[in-house]
């Protein structure tokens, strides 16, 4: 008896190690809400796979970032190499084996896979029916009810049982986000002739005076006065750069930048922008095709930035899915993608903005908290990473923030506040918007606190202090008091004077906030650089301690969605603007201090 069963358990012990061990389910999606399903997916239809795979030692990776980043730490500001990197998200070598030959049982040769530099990602691009059998699932179209994408898409796929180990996600699959620019608000300056135009009256603040017109129309002057950096001479000499994204097809046009310098750098004039092309982006300069969005991104952040040399990148590789292209164009996943060129790259802008963004709750959130693992990665080679928190308060931005409604998508369908993504990756610095002068929150400025990424440690006090005043009770069940809580700072978010199809106009979102801040970091790291300092890299643990004492606090406004208020900008922290906006002469004082 007890050698047969011996026997069987052996048994039982060789079968769930043989390559045919049975499919189970590897993610499994509810039907996605404002999406329809229409016909099945055509059978020879190419689709690009990408296979993650699990990052062996990313918790190394975590505490590298986190010891480089605290300005208290011995190691502060030693950042990786990019070899070093790798090496701390590469895949064990039985995960690569193991994917290798599940890969070719299923006549998928090597030359047919590509990888990411440090091999956690394998991408294969077979017929839609060779994904259906390996992942034992059938794909559909799928049709979003507000703006037509089609995607092709499964709400679940599975695994052999084996191989989950070795396989953490597989996209697209289950992924139903619709990556976009953060409603960003465009309209023609009517009064464009005076808007900028300063009658001499100023507006007293703590550390200077601020143009009246400033209260209107914000111009880069506007910024180095409302953020305490006039006079402040950048240079060229120390290799510091700066760096924008680009999703969705927006094209930066280069005719408009020069007439933006014209009005508002006239140094900068004939300076160029790096343009670089990823994964079938496109940066059209045809006039109906400009991207008011890139446009704003390119020409605050350059422009503040300059003379450091700016470098745009555009990717490509977003929906809609084209029938009649037997071309694999319907990845959804454009950040995995970006990282993918980026860190192949030996040298690397120091700051970069990025002005996108989506629900957090329709990203799925293995593939989440992978593409904030690869945003860690930037981090910990020393690139400073700012991400707009996003456009609708406390709610979904597809619809009046008083009266909305807020559900959750995970099938229990109950009301929530919804966070943003990546806004809610605790590796990047969100930032929120404001307005006026002197500043107050402004109303669309998201905020809150991630239902997938727990608070990180840097948080703690700030954001400890903020639940602590809250009346108790407040928004009961609305919001994770665990999550990471964002954004982390803000800055001006509205009336953004830009140059758009050849003429100025003005322009809202966090979507300016986030270029705006970056272009003060950008002046931060020159600081450093023209210093012989390495450049600032992750932020957070710096701004959330010594850096606290480098904004100004945004006590006034609040942010309303899903049918409340929101939460109020308070004393310190609070999920509205975060610390505060940027005070650059402070701030270079505390990362130029002689303790490093
Ligand atoms: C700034 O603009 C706001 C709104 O238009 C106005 O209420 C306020 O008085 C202005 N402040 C100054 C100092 O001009
Ligand atoms: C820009 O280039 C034009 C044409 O070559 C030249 O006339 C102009 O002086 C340049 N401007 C600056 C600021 O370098
Ligand atoms: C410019 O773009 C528009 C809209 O996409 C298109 O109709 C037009 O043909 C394009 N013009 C050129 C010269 O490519
Ligand atoms: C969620 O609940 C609301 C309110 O009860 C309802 O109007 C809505 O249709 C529900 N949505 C889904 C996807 O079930
Ligand atoms: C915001 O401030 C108002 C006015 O002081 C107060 O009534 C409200 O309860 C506050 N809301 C939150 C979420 O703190």
């Amino acid at each position: 008896m007890l050698v047969l069963a011996t026997f069987l358990v052996a048994l039982a012990g060789l079968s769930e190690a043989a390559p045919q061990s049975a499919h189970k389910v590897r993610e499994a999606v509810h039907t996605p809400r404002d999406w329809i399903k229409l016909g099945a997916a055509p059978a020879e239809h190419v689709i690009p796979l990408r296979i993650a795979l699990p990052q062996s030692n990313f918790d190394a990776l975590e505490r590298h970032l986190y010891e480089i980043s605290d300005p208290e730490h011995a190691r502060y500001g030693q950042h990786l190499s990019k070899e070093e990197v790798e090496e701390l998200v590469a895949p064990h070598p039985h995960s690569l084996n193991a994917v290798n030959e599940w890969l070719a049982e299923h006549g998928i040769p090597e030359s047919d896979c590509t990888r990411s530099p440090a091999q956690d990602w394998v991408t294969v691009r077979i017929p839609v029916s060779k994904a259906e059998a390996i992942l034992d699932t059938k794909f559909h179209m799928w049709k979003h009810v507000v703006d037509d994408d089609v995607v092709l898409r499964t709400t679940s796929y599975s695994l052999p049982e084996h191989m989950h180990e070795h396989i953490e996600f597989v996209q697209p699959t289950t992924m139903f986000s619709r990556i976009k620019n953060h409603r960003t608000t465009f309209r023609w300056s009517e009064d464009q002739a005076i808007s900028t135009e300063s009658d001499g009256s100023t507006i007293s603040l703590d550390y200077g005076e601020v143009d009246t017109s400033c209260n209107k129309t914000i111009t880069l002057s506007c910024l180095k006065q409302l953020y305490n950096a006039v006079g402040y001479k950048a240079s060229a000499k120390h290799g510091n750069e700066i760096g924008l994204t680009g999703y969705l097809e927006q094209n930066a046009n280069l005719h408009d930048l020069q007439l933006f310098y014209q009005d508002q750098r006239p140094e900068a004039v004939n300076s160029t922008l790096k343009v670089t092309l990823i994964n079938g982006g496109v940066n059209s300069q045809n006039t109906s095709e400009i991207g008011a969005e890139a446009n704003l991104d390119v020409q605050f952040a350059a422009g503040q930035a300059y003379p450091a040399p700016a470098t745009f990148w555009s990717t490509g590789g977003s929906p809609p899915y084209k029938a009649d292209a037997n071309t694999p164009s319907d990845s959804n996943e454009p950040y995995t993608e970006w990282l993918d060129y980026v860190l192949a790259q030996w040298k690397l802008p120091q700051t970069i903005s990025t002005s996108y963004g989506d629900d957090e709750q329709t990203v799925p959130e293995a593939y989440a908290k992978r593409a904030c693992a690869g945003f860690a990665q930037l981090g910990a080679r020393g690139v400073s990473l700012m991400f707009s928190s996003g456009d609708a308060g406390v709610g979904d931005g597809d619809s009046d923030p008083t009266t909305q409604t807020c559900f959750t998508n995970d099938g229990r369908n109950v009301t929530r506040f919804i966070p943003s993504f990546p806004a809610s990756c605790p590796y990047v610095t969100t930032v929120g918007g404001t307005y006026l002068v002197p500043e107050v929150a402004v109303p669309f400025s998201a905020g809150g606190f991630s239902n997938y990424f727990s608070r990180p440690h840097y948080q703690d006090f700030a954001v400890e202090e903020y639940l602590r005043k809250l009346p108790k009770g407040t928004y009961k069940g609305l919001y994770n008091p665990k999550g990471r809580a964002f954004p982390d700072v803000s800055a001006q978010g509205v009336n953004f004077r830009i140059f758009y199809k050849g003429r100025a106009g003005l322009i809202d979102g966090t979507s300016a906030s986030s270029p705006a801040f970056a272009g003060i970091v950008s002046l931060l790291n020159d600081a450093r650089l023209s210093h012989g300092l390495p450049p600032l890299g992750f932020l957070n643990p710096l701004l959330y301690s010594r850096g606290v004492h480098g904004f100004n606090d945004i006590t006034k406004g609040n942010n309303p969605g899903c049918g409340t208020e929101g939460f109020n900008a308070t004393v310190g922290w609070d999920p509205v603007t975060g610390l505060g906006t940027p005070n650059f002469g402070k701030l270079k004082e505390i990362v130029l201090s002689h303790y490093w």
